[in-house]
């Protein structure tokens, strides 16, 4: 939903795109609980304090914050605009994060859904007992699926699934598959500003939080279409599908 080669660039028609086949998806009886990477907003304000080896203060932990909660708000904005009510939940207020485990308070946020809100949770800064954590939005969405009882997690992200070493997507990993790949594959970080590990840390929480029955599928956020057919099950090119 931004470009991480342009700090602080929401990516317009993406987000209008994705709110477009929401919309739809919601229209056909789906609920569903969104979560914000740190895009160009969280990744270069986090990446600058820890350069600067000043991540363990009160001013990178507001000024993350402050940033994440400025992209939930312009994103909130348009997903009103296709009828969603977002409701912005930040984890710093609701989750007590341990290792790699966001431990959020999901039946709070579910409550939400009661009343036809869709949660919204934003990558965050968290106050640590030992510095200012970054809890990312890969593993609040696979904990959020696993204790909501979700069928089906969509990332939505800036390539079209998990490529193989020639470049080309991998269509299909089963958990055997996925631990291969994270033992011996060819996975790197993320391109341009990134502090949480690119494609490699999404696989890794998906293996190491992801619950069995969960289908996630890894889709080019920018290709129209690629959320609704996702979450329809529709297998298409450029995105990979794991079962799990
Ligand atoms: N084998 C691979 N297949 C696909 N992408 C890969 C691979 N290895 C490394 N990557 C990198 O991972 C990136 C995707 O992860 P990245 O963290 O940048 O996006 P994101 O998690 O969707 O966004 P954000 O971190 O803002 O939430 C790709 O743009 C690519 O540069
Ligand atoms: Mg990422």
């Amino acid at each position: 939903m931004t470009s991480k080669e342009r700090p602080f660039s929401v990516r317009l028609r993406v987000v209008r795109s994705i709110g477009e086949e929401l919309r739809e998806a919601w229209r056909l009886g789906w609920r569903f609980v969104l979560v914000l990477g740190g895009g160009s907003y969280g990744h270069v304000v986090a990446s600058e304090y820890m350069r600067e080896g000043l991540m363990d203060t009160g001013e990178a932990l507001a000024s993350i914050t402050r940033v994440m909660a400025e992209l939930s708000s312009v994103v909130s904005e348009v997903l009103a605009e296709y009828g969603l009510a977002p409701v912005v939940y930040p984890p710093y207020a609701f989750c007590r994060p341990d290792g790699l485990r966001p431990n959020c308070d999901w039946e709070l946020v579910s409550r939400s859904l009661w009343y036809d809100a869709t949660p919204l949770i934003p990558g965050d800064a968290y106050p640590g007992y030992s510095g200012v954590r970054i809890v990312s939005g890969d593993e609040l969405a696979i904990e959020a699926s696993c204790r909501l009882g979700a069928d089906v997690l969509v990332y939505a992200t800036n390539v079209p699934g998990v490529l193989d070493e020639r470049g080309e997507t991998i269509p299909y990993l089963s958990r055997p598959g996925l631990h291969d790949l994270l033992e011996h594959g060819m996975l790197r970080g993320g391109s341009g500003v990134d502090v949480t590990g690119g494609m490699y840390r999404k696989l890794k929480v998906i293996s190491e939080l992801g619950c069995p029955g969960l289908r996630v599928c890894i889709v080019e956020g920018s290709r129209p279409g690629s959320v609704y057919a996702a979450l329809r099950g529709r297998v298409s090119r450029g995105m990979t599908v794991i079962e799990l």
